[in-house]
C-alpha cells in the first residue's frame, strides 16, 4: 500500500533549494515548456467574448517564475499562422518572465490541439469516457507538433539546463529531444488528473504514451490518487517496479510524486480601495488588487438594490466544472428554500474556452438553455436568480467580486487541483469571510478539508451545501477560512515549483509535507 502523505513533495524553507540569496549564484538556467504562453496584457477591465490565456498551468506558471531571473518560458503564442513553419521565435516579456513564443498553423491547431489534446487526452484524463473521439489522423498531427515543438527548443538548450515540460500536450516531447541528442535533466508536471488504468487504456496506444512518460526524470502529479494511478498503470502495462520514489524498468529510474499547485496568496488579498483606476491592467508586477469605486459599484449591482446574499461560480467554460449540474442545483435550492427567493442570487462567470471544440459549443448551448429556463420559470420582475456573465476579467475585478461573494462555488466534476477554490479564499476578508462549497472530486478537497465538501454530480447535495453556508455563523466561517487559508499560504505556486525543480536538479531524497489536517466533515444532503 502506498502511503500518500510520503510521496507528496515537501514545501522548501526560505534559503533552501531553488529561493533567491546565496544559491541564486549557482542556481542553473530553467527553460519551461508548455503549450500556450500567457497572451498579451488585457486594455480594458474585463475581455468580453474573447479567448484569453486562462486556466490554472498560466496561473501557475507566472507565479512560480516571477522569482526565478534565471528562466525563460517557451510554447505556442495562440495564434494560427499561414507561415507557422518559418516563423521566427519571438521574445517578451509578461509580468517580469522571459517568453519565447511561435506560432501553430490553422491544420496544425485542429488536429493537435481541437483534436488529439481537447477530444482524446482531455476526456480520457477526467474519465468523460463518452467524449472521447479517436482519429487517427489528429493523433499523427499530435506528434508532428511535439517535433515542431522540438525543433524550436533545441537550438535554445545549453547542456546544463533544467528543462520542465507542462501538461498532456506535450507527453511524448522529452522522448522526442531525447531521440535527437539532449542528455539534460528534463521534467514533466501533468496539470489533470491521471486516470485508472482502464480509462488510460481507451487512448489509442496507452503503452506508448506511458512510456513516453516514464522518459522523462521526474514526473509529477497534483495529488496521491493521480500518482498512484500512474504507478500502477505502469506497473501493469510495461513491467515497472516501484519504491515509493522511484519507477524502475530495464535499467532506468525515475523520480514520480506529488507536488500540489497553488496560488501566490499575495496577489489575491484583499486591500482596501485606492484611487487607482478601475481598469488599471495589472501587469507591472505590482499585486495591489486595485479596483476603483465604478468597477466596485458595479459588483455590487449585481446583488441588486435589497443587497442581496451573493453565490459566486468563475469557470473556463468547460465541461469538466460541472456548471449544468451547478445550475440544477442553484435551481434546487431556490424551489426547495423559497424563504431565499429575493434574498440570494447566483452570478455565473464563464469565460470562454476552446469554443471551436464540438463538445465545448454544445456545454454552452446546454448552459445557457439551462440559466434561461431557471430565470424564466423562478425569476421574477424585481429577480433573476442567475446572472450569467460570459468573459474573462482581469485580476483586480475577479479578486473583488471573489471578495463580495458570501458563497464560492466550486463544483468541477473532475479537476486536476482548481485553482478557482484558493484564490477565493485568499481573496476574503478574514473577519468576515464567505464559505467555499467544493467538490470532492476536485485535486483541490485533497488540500482544502475545511470547505463544505460536496458531490458535484448530486444536486441535493450542492443545494444542501449553498443552505448550509448561507445560514453559518460568523465564528465557524472564520474558523475554518483560518484553516483553509493556513493550507493556501503553505503550498503557494512558489513552494509547487521550488518543490519539483529541486527534485529535478537534485533528485532529494524522501520527504514528507505537509498535508492539512482533517477538515469538519462533509454534510448530509436533505434537499
Ligand atoms: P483550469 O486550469 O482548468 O482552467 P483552475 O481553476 O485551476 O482551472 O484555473 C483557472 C484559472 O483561470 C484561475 O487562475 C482563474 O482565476 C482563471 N479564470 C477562470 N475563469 C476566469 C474568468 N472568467 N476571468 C478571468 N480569469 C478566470
Ligand atoms: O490543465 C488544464 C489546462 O489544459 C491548462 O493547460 C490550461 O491552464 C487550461 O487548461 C486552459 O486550457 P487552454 O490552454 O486549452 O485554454
Amino acid at each position: 500500500m502506498i502511503r500518500g502523505d510520503d510521496r507528496v513533495a515537501p514545501r522548501r524553507e526560505p534559503g533552501g533549494a531553488g529561493r533567491p540569496g546565496a544559491a541564486a549564484a549557482r542556481r542553473r538556467r530553467l527553460i519551461v515548456v508548455s503549450n500556450r504562453l500567457p497572451g498579451p496584457p488585457a486594455t480594458g477591465p474585463h475581455l468580453v467574448g474573447r479567448e484569453t490565456t486562462v486556466g490554472g498551468l498560466a496561473a501557475a506558471i507566472l507565479g512560480a517564475l516571477q522569482g526565478r531571473p534565471d528562466s525563460l518560458w517557451v510554447g505556442w503564442n495562440g495564434r494560427a499562422s499561414a507561415h507557422a513553419r518559418g516563423a521566427s521565435l519571438a521574445h517578451h516579456r509578461r509580468q517580469g518572465v522571459d517568453l519565447a513564443s511561435f506560432p501553430l498553423s490553422a491544420t496544425e491547431l485542429e488536429g493537435y490541439y481541437h483534436g488529439f489534446c481537447n477530444q482524446t487526452l482531455w476526456p480520457v484524463l477526467h474519465c468523460f469516457q463518452g467524449r472521447v473521439r479517436t482519429r487517427l489522423r489528429d493523433e499523427a498531427t499530435y506528434d508532428a507538433v511535439q517535433e515542431r515543438f522540438a525543433d524550436v527548443l533545441l537550438p535554445l538548450l545549453r547542456p546544463d539546463d533544467l528543462l520542465w515540460v507542462h501538461d498532456y500536450h506535450l507527453i511524448p516531447l522529452g522522448r522526442r529531444l531525447r531521440e535527437r541528442g539532449w542528455r539534460g535533466r528534463t521534467g514533466f508536471f501533468l496539470h489533470t488528473p491521471f486516470p485508472p488504468l482502464e480509462m488510460w487504456e481507451v487512448l489509442p496506444r496507452p503503452r506508448a504514451m506511458l512510456e513516453a512518460l516514464f522518459e522523462y526524470d521526474v514526473v509529477g502529479f497534483h495529488v496521491p490518487g493521480f500518482l498512484d494511478n500512474y504507478v500502477y498503470c505502469a506497473r501493469r502495462l510495461f513491467g515497472a517496479e516501484w519504491d515509493g520514489r522511484r519507477l524502475r524498468q530495464a535499467g532506468r529510474s525515475q523520480v514520480a510524486a506529488v507536488y500540489p499547485v497553488g496560488i501566490d496568496p499575495e496577489a489575491w488579498r484583499p486591500r482596501r480601495e485606492g484611487k487607482a483606476d478601475a481598469d488599471a491592467a495589472d501587469d507591472d508586477g505590482d499585486h495591489a488588487t486595485r479596483v476603483g469605486d465604478a468597477s466596485l459599484a458595479n459588483i455590487r449591482l449585481l446583488r441588486g438594490l435589497q443587497d442581496r446574499r451573493l453565490i459566486l461560480g468563475v469557470d473556463r467554460l468547460d465541461y469538466t466544472k460541472g456548471i449544468p449540474q451547478r445550475l440544477q442545483a442553484i435551481e434546487r435550492f431556490f424551489r426547495r428554500r423559497p424563504e431565499w427567493r429575493r434574498r440570494a442570487v447566483y452570478v455565473q462567470v464563464a469565460s470562454p474556452s476552446r469554443a471551436q471544440v464540438p463538445e465545448y459549443a454544445e456545454q454552452r448551448r446546454r448552459i445557457e438553455a439551462t440559466l434561461g429556463r431557471v430565470n424564466g420559470e423562478l425569476g421574477e420582475p424585481d429577480w433573476t436568480p442567475i446572472r450569467y456573465l460570459y468573459r474573462a476579467y482581469e485580476r483586480p475585478l475577479l479578486a473583488r467580486l471573489y471578495r463580495e461573494a458570501d458563497v464560492g462555488l466550486v463544483t468541477p466534476l473532475r479537476d486536476g487541483m482548481n485553482l478557482v477554490a484558493k484564490e477565493y479564499v485568499a481573496s476574503q476578508d478574514p473577519a468576515d469571510p464567505g464559505v467555499l462549497i467544493l467538490s470532492h472530486t476536485a485535486g483541490a478537497a485533497q488540500q482544502l478539508r475545511d470547505a463544505l465538501l460536496v458531490n458535484p454530480f448530486v444536486p441535493a447535495d450542492v443545494a444542501e451545501g449553498i443552505a448550509t453556508a448561507l445560514e453559518m455563523p460568523l465564528a465557524e466561517r472564520q474558523r475554518r477560512h483560518a484553516r483553509l487559508m493556513r493550507t493556501v499560504r503553505e503550498s503557494t505556486a512558489e513552494a509547487w515549483a521550488d518543490g519539483f525543480v529541486a527534485d529535478l536538479e537534485h533528485d532529494a531524497p524522501l520527504r514528507p509535507l505537509h498535508v492539512a489536517e482533517p477538515g469538519l466533515g462533509p454534510i448530509t444532503p436533505s434537499l
